[in-house]
């Protein structure tokens, strides 16, 4: 069972083929991080050029490194929410134009049960219920997992993404975009502990998120009270090293408690961590400390899996068609 899974909800343009849901024949990801630097962020119209421009050659490689023909491929799977919508709308136009060109079922997918899937293309052990937690640039979502295919919301930020969050930081540092892996370096050489930066819980018991506040307090630890001050108070690689490590570490604490409120509360057999943050190098060792702790075994992906890639979306494709639940192509881009 061949599946051609297709990716452009953000700012990187990925097809895959994967063999049934589990053995990845190609992965292709092309990522537009360089585009979008100067900016400090993604600018959807950028997005949505760049992936014109590349996805029908990226089709063309994922096929050719797969070794197969489109003729030979059983259905196509497509990202169709959430992201940017003028992004979603070129993997959709084109998923549902191989769909048509080639009489192949098509399957929409949704984002973030993807980046959760990306574990089960790794793992054979993942037993349910399970605790998803999703963290990337565009969301920060707890979810209560019953199988590959059936995720019901638990909590959500109720502000910025923790990703965005990083990326954010790291712009008030002066630091480039994407900010998560360059924090996660910095503060490798940082302490942890240098400033006490708040951690938001909400009311008692919520799983929801927020953020913004966090991201308020480094900058106004950078540049005072004054925000007009050109140049930023964090002088030397110390201070930055420290601020970084700081700021993550307060990420990084509420990711984690809420993730085990939540494990302990609907009492799982696994933890899932997905999405761009999941490559964090502290929030992967804190919890695994932790879930040892709670006696829950954590999965994450491999660093390439943790980001957009379509590997994962082909791979979740294969559970929905085994369930019959095949698209048509009145499918939309809901961003
Ligand atoms: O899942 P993803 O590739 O795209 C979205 O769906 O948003 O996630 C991208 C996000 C960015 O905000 C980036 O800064 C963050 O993931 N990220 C990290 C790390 N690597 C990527 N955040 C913290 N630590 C990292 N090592
Ligand atoms: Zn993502």
């Amino acid at each position: 069972m061949l599946i051609l899974g297709i990716e452009t909800s953000c700012d990187e343009t990925s097809v895959a083929v994967v063999k049934n849901g589990r053995e990845i024949l190609s992965n292709i990801i092309l990522s537009q991080n360089k585009l979008h630097r100067p900016f400090g962020g993604v600018v959807p119209e950028i997005a949505c050029r760049a992936h014109l421009e590349s996805i029908i050659g990226i089709i063309h490689n994922a096929v050719t490194e797969a070794k197969v023909k489109l003729a030979d491929i059983n259905a196509i799977a497509v990202v169709n929410s959430p992201g940017l919508i003028g992004a979603l709308l070129i993997g959709v136009t084109a998923a549902k134009t191989l769909s048509m060109v080639f009489d192949i079922p098509l399957i929409a997918i949704h984002h973030l049960h993807a980046h959760i899937y990306a574990n089960n293309l790794e793992h054979d052990a993942v037993s349910y219920p399970a605790i998803s937690l999703v963290v990337s640039g565009g969301h920060t979502t707890l979810f209560l997992s019953e199988k590959e295919t059936k995720h019901v919301v638990l909590g959500e930020t109720i502000d910025d993404a923790a990703g965005e969050a990083f990326d954010k930081v790291s712009k008030i540092l002066g630091l480039e975009y994407p900010g998560g892996p360059v924090i996660d370096k910095l503060a490798k050489k940082g302490n942890n502990k240098a400033i006490p930066f708040p951690r938001v819980y909400l009311e008692k018991n919520s799983l929801d998120f927020s953020f913004s506040g966090l991201k308020t307090a480094v900058l106004y630890y950078v540049k005072g009270q004054d925000l007009n001050r050109p140049k930023s108070t964090a002088q030397s690689n110390t201070d930055i090293a420290d601020i970084s490590a700081s700021f993550q570490e307060a990420v990084i604490d509420v990711l984690v408690h809420k993730t085990v409120l939540a494990s302990k509360r609907y009492n799982v057999r696994s933890i899932l961590l997905g999405g761009g943050v999941a490559a964090n190098s502290r929030l992967r060792e804190k919890l695994q400390e932790t879930s040892q702790e709670i006696r829950v075994p954590v999965y994450y992906p491999s660093i390439k899996l943790c980001t957009d890639n379509a590997a994962m979306v082909a791979g979740l494709a294969y559970w929905k068609y085994l369930e019959g639940d095949i698209s048509g192509l009145h499918i939309e881009a809901i961003p």
